[in-house]
């Protein structure tokens, strides 16, 4: 399962790239919004920075807007993907993108119809947001057991993109179920990091070694 990282913040998206975990970037206008700058020229550094996709959404509304648009996003580097959003509009645009051979993810996913949908349009991807469905009283992840299954009997190429992610109980589900990419917030990513044993073992490792040093050079 390949991991992308949810966010505009190219502080945040360095070190990990630097350590060979990340496979891609996911933005949306909102966490775009939060960065200072020309939002194209942020792109292009994440895109030179992660090597991989990076997802760059639309904001227009109209089929022929989205198409422009995704056009114009297209241009900024060959790693970025567009992102639509799940609307009528969005399905035309991305059928229109996908034909041109630009990689698009289909946003806004929340049930299997619309990512089904979205597959016969030619998506390269497929984001089914789980923490807002969790959010709103329901079990997210069942919706990624049926996306998977669907696309697996199909044989779709369309990646599921496991979003909205929360908490790394999201990462194992994802992984179990066979999605594609699960794409976390840097907070997330730092929480796989954390474990009290492997603080404790590490600590005790070294403090052995320190000790059988000392007697070996009395
Ligand atoms: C997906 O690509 C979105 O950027 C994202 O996962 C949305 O997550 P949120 O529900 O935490 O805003």
């Amino acid at each position: 399962m390949k991991l992308f990282a949810d966010t505009g913040n190219l502080k945040e998206i360095e070190p990990l790239a630097a350590m060979g975990i990340l496979d891609g970037v996911t933005t949306n206008p909102s966490l775009l919004a939060k960065e200072s700058g020309d939002y194209r020229q942020i792109l292009k550094q994440i895109c030179q920075t992660v090597q991989g996709p990076v997802s760059a959404e639309v904001v227009t509304t109209s089929a022929a807007d989205m198409i422009n648009e995704g056009k114009s996003l297209a241009k900024i580097d060959d790693h970025i993907v567009v992102k639509v959003p799940f609307t009528r509009d969005g399905v035309k645009a991305c059928r229109a993108l996908s034909s041109d051979g630009i990689r698009v993810n289909v946003t806004l996913i929340f049930s299997a119809t619309q990512a089904w949908l979205a597959a016969k349009v030619g998506a390269s991807y497929v984001s089914p947001f789980v923490g807002r469905l969790d959010d709103i009283g329901t079990t997210g992840m069942n919706l990624i057991r049926e996306i998977v299954d669907i696309f697996d009997a199909a044989e779709y190429p369309t990646e599921v993109l496991v979003a909205s992610v929360r908490s790394p109980i999201h990462i194992v589900e994802a992984g179990r179920m066979g999605a594609d990419v699960v794409t976390c917030p840097p907070a997330v990513i730092e929480q796989c990091f954390k474990h009290p044993l492997t603080d404790i073992g590490l600590e005790k490792f070294l403090e052995d070694w320190e000790k059988a040093q000392a007697t070996a050079a009395r």
